[in-house]
């Protein structure tokens, strides 16, 4: 077979993914836990092609360049190699989700590329091989080949590119619902990408060493909670690794917050005054997504929108791995 298509969708990181390690490996440098999302999806084809003289890459429309064509491009030579196959790729990738929303769209594409161009290059991996393939090319991409809650460890140290880690489900959807309300606070793209702004934490920040030191250990107090179900720990300590992260991030310049970021934050420790589940996390931008239970969504929900800053609220809750898409039917990677 050589065409393919593939359905991912973004993933939330609850313990973050910020830092790698030393080399050339895009080996994670702290574990991270994480909720795949359900309600938003990158939709992308792969297929080989002898006419083609070079990769094609189209993302929602647009031709992709730089880096993230660079990258794209990485993950087709890998599966070139591994398959034998010597044509180039015509690639066409769709977010039904705004691209500047907040929500980490290279997780959803490099996850749905990843699964894409492995089946259109004939492998069939199982899917934790696809998971360190899209590893490779965006560290929080590996977790969202997978539904559910998802970890993925930190990869050993030293410089070793050609070590292999997929991330591993750990546990379902239904072990502990929740619903993430992300709260669009600017439309504009993010100003530093997050590969370069962790760079710029470890090379920078006078806290890198404690951020390294104490991501470990909220992630391991947090999985402990999530196996327990024990809803305001996770919440509490998915708000300390957000917090903890930009801290580090924030005495080394690199600050992606805003007036409405605090302002969001400020909704959420008063929902939380006014005795509501409610917690907030933060990835390489300005948005901020809170965490609750289902039942307290709508209430928070407004809470959100009445903040001045926000633009708008995207209500997600908690979804399945990626997935081939064959005409006529669906084949589910599942969660295991
Ligand atoms: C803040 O996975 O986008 O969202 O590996 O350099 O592509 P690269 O970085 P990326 O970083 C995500 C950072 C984060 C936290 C997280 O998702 O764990």
């Amino acid at each position: 077979m050589s065409e393919a298509v593939a359905i991912a969708h973004p993933n939330i990181a609850l313990t973050k993914y910020w830092g790698k390690r030393a080399g050339a490996g895009r080996l994670p440098a702290v574990p991270s836990l994480s909720v795949t999302l359900a309600g938003l999806a990158t939709r992308t084809r792969v297929r080989f092609d002898h006419a083609l003289a070079r990769d094609r890459l189209v993302l929602n429309g647009s031709p992709v360049e730089g880096e993230a064509e660079a990258r794209a491009v990485d993950l087709l030579d890998r599966v070139r190699a591994a398959s034998g196959e010597v044509r180039f790729a015509e690639v066409e990738s769709r977010n039904d989700f705004p691209t500047a929303s907040g929500l980490a769209s290279s997780a959803s594409g490099f996850a749905a590329l990843a699964l894409a161009a492995a089946r259109a290059g004939g492998l069939s991996w199982e899917t934790r091989r696809v998971s360190d393939l899209a590893r490779r090319s965006s560290v929080s991409a590996a977790r969202s080949l997978f539904g559910g809650y998802v970890e993925l460890d930190a990869g050993p140290p030293g410089d070793l590119a050609t070590d292999f880690l997929a991330a591993r489900p750990i546990a379902s959807a239904s072990h502990m619902p929740l619903a993430v309300l992300v709260c669009v606070t600017s439309e504009g793209p993010k100003a530093v990408g997050s590969t370069a702004g962790m760079q710029t934490t470890l090379r920078e920040s006078p806290y890198a060493e404690a951020w390294l030191s104490h991501a470990p250990r909220l992630h391991a107090r947090l999985r402990e909670a999530l196996l327990s179900r024990d809803f305001a720990a996770v919440g509490a300590l998915a708000e300390s690794s957000a917090l903890a992260m930009h801290a580090s991030a924030i005495a080394a310049g690199v600050v992606y917050w805003t007036g409405a970021t605090l302002d969001v934050l400020a909704a959420v420790r008063g929902l939380r005054s006014a005795g509501v589940l409610a917690f907030a996390t933060i990835d390489a931008g300005p948005h901020v997504k809170i965490l609750v239970r289902p039942q307290d969504a709508a209430h928070a929900k407004a809470a959100a929108v009445a903040v001045p800053g926000v633009k708008r609220v995207i209500e997600a809750s908690i979804g399945e791995g990626a997935r081939l898409e064959t005409p006529g039917m669906s084949e589910g990677t599942g969660t295991s």
